[in-house]
């Protein structure tokens, strides 16, 4: 089996669903193209029936896009695929991506359609989309709460109409790890013509396990990921694209797998999406957040500043941030102190740096981070000390 995985970002399309992460054609028009820039297969660029200010958005995202493939979103409605159909006419690698659910649940009380009705349907959708466009996607919606002997009938139907990716959504983030690497074991085992289809998974985060839920999958056997920059989405959003892309970079040890994605790019991905949505980055997020390589600590400022390895399990320079932060805080030590006060000039024998820790101390208590001024204004209340250096002699130059 093949050990690519292919990255479909829906940052547009799932993302964009989200409240207040709506954005203008030429909000998406950039980030469609940074996404390009930092290497995903699969851009989902919206929902074309949606309204006519999405189908006109995927229209010119297919005609900026040139290594990417642009997949456009549907129901197994006509007019849904006629819609997504026509929005990806300019598109260099257009994909139809159409969707109906499959568990009992939504069947019985939002489509009202038998089993049988819902097959059929799904069929004929793809059938329709093949006729246009050789990429063909479908998903079962709340796949996870699915009869998994009725997604086997399902998709072993749609992959005999052409359908080339199959998605299995786990739509309410409901699945535990291990069920859903269960369930894609099935799939991949129990649908007898899956060579000619790559088995797709797309996890909400409503439980917090969205990226794990596509680790498991990965390692079950599917070949494709969803995922949005920043994990954001529907609710609590989606598996995030750092966070997935990361973890098979980071533990290559143990899951072998490639991506086309080029990490450099994953926090400027993540910068623009901030700025653009004006919705900044939790700190504490893996990855991107502004605490992700920042170290408060002593005893771990020590062990960064002489090795990054002994609390950096990745670079930050391998996802496209310049270097790590010392933050300056109550819980640092006189060593990442010095350090800083270097960095600024100052070159401190040991008694006064101790009085100039003491004085730190205080101030964290009070403020919680230490900034660069407040250094600067301790010191030069301290009498007796050497006064700042220009940075040039500073560093002996
Ligand atoms: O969560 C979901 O099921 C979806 C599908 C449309 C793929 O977003
Ligand atoms: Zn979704």
């Amino acid at each position: 089996m093949d050990n690519h995985i292919t990255i479909f970002d829906t940052t547009l399309r799932d993302g964009e669903q989200s409240p207040g992460y709506s954005m203008n054609q030429q909000e998406k028009l950039r980030l469609a193209l940074q996404l390009e820039k930092l290497g995903v297969d699969v851009i989902e660029a919206g929902f074309p029936i949606a309204s006519d200010g999405d189908f006109e958005t995927v229209r010119e995202i297919g005609k900026v896009i040139k290594n990417s493939s642009v997949a456009a979103l549907c129901r197994t409605r006509k007019i849904d695929l006629e819609r997504a159909v026509a929005s990806l006419e300019f598109a260099k690698k257009p994909r139809v991506h159409t969707f109906i659910a499959t568990s009992d649940i939504h069947m019985k009380y939002k489509l009202q359609k038998s089993r049988e009705e819902v097959l059929e349907s799904a069929v004929q959708a793809v059938e329709y989309a093949k006729k246009h466009v050789d990429d063909v996607e479908f998903s079962a919606e709340d796949a996870s709460r699915s009869d998994p002997e009725f997604l086997i009938d399902i998709f072993t139907a749609v992959i005999e109409a052409g359908a080339t990716t199959i998605n299995v959504p786990d739509t309410v983030g409901y699945a535990m790890p291990w069920e859903y690497g269960q369930l894609i074991k099935t799939l991949n085992e129990g649908i007898p013509n899956i060579d000619k289809a790559t088995i797709s998974v797309h996890c909400h985060n409503d439980l917090g396990v969205g990226v794990a839920n596509s680790l498991m999958a990965i390692r079950n056997g599917a070949r494709q990921v969803e995922c949005t920059v920043n994990g954001i989405g529907e609710r609590a959003g989606n598996a995030s694209l750092e966070e997935l892309v990361m973890a098979l970079v980071t533990r290559k040890n143990i899951m072998d797998y490639t991506t086309s994605v080029n990490t450099k790019e994953i926090f400027p991905s993540s910068q623009l999406l901030a700025q653009i949505t004006g919705k900044g980055v939790q700190p504490n997020k893996a990855v991107v957040g502004e605490n992700a390589f920042a170290h408060e600590a002593g005893i771990h400022q020590h062990g960064v500043l002489k090795n990054p390895l002994t609390y950096e399990i990745m670079t930050p320079e391998s996802v496209g941030l310049t270097c790590n932060k010392i933050v300056i805080g109550k819980h640092s030590g006189r060593f990442a102190l010095c350090k800083k006060l270097e960095e600024l000039g100052y070159h401190l024998n040991k008694e006064d740096l101790n009085q100039v820790y003491l004085k730190v101390t205080k101030v964290a208590d009070e403020k919680k981070v230490v900034e660069e001024h407040d250094l600067i204004s301790i010191m030069s209340m301290m009498n007796d000390m050497p006064a700042r250096q220009p940075q040039s002699m500073a560093s002996g130059g």
